[in-house]
């Protein structure tokens, strides 16, 4: 995750509960079993580690946030500060599971070597994450908007969207069978202002321009998506799309 992406918890439950509250699909894609023990892949604020502690597994989460991991701790669970693409776990976890955090994880290929490395054998690889064509009509207009402004938002880009074929063939380098994979248009519903999202989502982009133009130019990427994501009653809606997979850890 890139250094100019900050994860304020209050913020992040203000605009992104929908987060975790759309992650039931993956979730039941997992099957969690009471007494399983399972890793949560950037847990962030800790909302699906503790679902998962509650249905009685023994669950242990990492982010690369401190203010998050500070979050996850406040509901009392048993979370760490790591890296995604450094996990430091050795065949202890049953599964490893994460929602809406690999897209932040640019190195992809060392993200997958570091989850076989924490699963034991035959141990399943669950996750919902941004596929290809997520957001598309959103990075356009942040493209557009700071192309105005002299800057190549490509070179700064901190997200990973990948096809289908892209993400089955790296899990098969990396040493796992796909049991189930599907890319998933899922329009959603924000709870506020294209703003609001732009804020707890796209900071590195912000983080680009001096203090005094990030609110002009928060307000003309928003103007520019309304016509496209915004309904006549004042809804903004997202063109989220997810990929789902579930893999399991081949044994040669
Ligand atoms: C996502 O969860 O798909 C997502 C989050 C932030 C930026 C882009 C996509």
């Amino acid at each position: 995750m890139t250094a100019t992406q900050n994860w304020n918890p209050d913020r992040y439950s203000r605009n992104a509960r929908f987060v975790s509250d759309l992650a039931g699909p993956v979730v039941e894609l997992l099957a969690p079993k009471s007494g399983e023990r399972i890793l949560d892949l950037g847990c962030g604020d800790g909302a699906l580690t503790e679902q998962l502690a509650a249905m009685g597994c023994n669950v242990v989460g990492v982010d690369s946030s401190g203010e998050q991991i500070q979050a996850a701790r406040g509901r009392g669970l048993d979370v760490c500060i790591m890296d995604g693409h450094q996990l430091s776990f050795n065949e202890e976890f049953d599964a490893v599971f994460s929602n809406a955090a690999l897209h932040w994880m640019k190195a992809p290929d060392d993200v997958i070597a570091g989850v076989r490395r924490a699963l034991k054998p035959s141990g399943r690889f669950v996750a919902e994450f941004g596929g290809y064509g997520c957001i598309t009509k959103v990075a356009a207009a942040v493209y557009s908007s700071l192309a105005r402004r002299g800057i190549d938002a490509a070179a700064i880009n901190p997200w990973y969207f990948p096809t289908i074929d892209d993400y089955v063939a790296r899990l098969a380098r990396g040493g796992f069978d796909v049991t189930w994979i599907a890319l998933i248009p899922r329009p959603t519903v924000l709870p506020g202002e294209m703003t609001g999202w732009l804020e707890t989502f796209a900071e590195t982009f912000t983080a680009a321009l001096p203090p005094q133009d990030r609110a002009p130019f928060l307000s003309e990427v928003q103007e520019s998506l309304r016509p496209d994501l915004c309904t006549p009653d004042g809804t903004w809606v997202v063109d989220y799309v997810r990929l789902r997979f579930s893999a399991v850890r081949r044994e040669e």
